[in-house]
């Protein structure tokens, strides 16, 4: 059996983000056209632009290790965008339906941030320092998102999914 080490790992969860990242992309339009509140929507539509970024970002870190961008099927993100999917369908034109989406859109916030936080320890532990630094700009970016999220489930799209239509 051939030695697998970090920079095999590295590179395979590169795939990983790298796939992910291209299917939250396609997700977001979606997900902000669905939105009935303002705020959430212009939040999903930001994201959507900052998400064009981070791809970029991800070539560039490719390139810092001498291969090729490529995407490797991730089954998470596949799963938890599906979920995020059903939420679309089965609460459309209710009250809870802004709700439904914030949370399924931090869920995958919340696997990017696992992702990127493992990509950067591991850019640090091979000594990749312009790697590091582009995966913290966008790591730094995915938690912001989530924190706005936060925000804005507290203090309206939560209340709102409570009242009867
Ligand atoms: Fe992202
Ligand atoms: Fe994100």
């Amino acid at each position: 059996m051939a030695t697998k080490t970090l920079d095999d790992l590295f590179y395979e969860t590169l795939k990983d983000i790298y796939y992910a990242e291209r299917q939250i992309l396609k997700a977001l339009p979606k997900m902000a056209r669905a939105a009935q509140d303002e705020k959430l929507k212009a939040a999903f539509q930001d994201h959507k632009d900052e998400t064009e970024g981070q791809i970029e970002r991800l070539k560039q870190v490719f390139e810092l290790i001498g291969k090729r961008a490529r995407g490797k099927t991730c089954d998470a993100i596949e799963g938890i965008i599906s979920e995020g999917e059903e939420i679309m369908e089965e609460f459309k034109d209710t009250p809870a339906l802004d709700a439904g989406l914030l949370a399924a859109a931090q869920a995958v916030e919340h696997y990017e941030i696992s992702r990127y936080g493992t990509l950067c320890s591991w850019a640090q532990q091979l000594g990749l320092k312009d790697a590091v630094k582009l995966l913290e700009e966008t790591l730094a970016e995915e938690s912001k998102t989530d924190e706005k999220l936060t925000g804005l489930a507290k203090t309206a799209v939560n209340s709102a999914a409570q009242k009867a239509a």
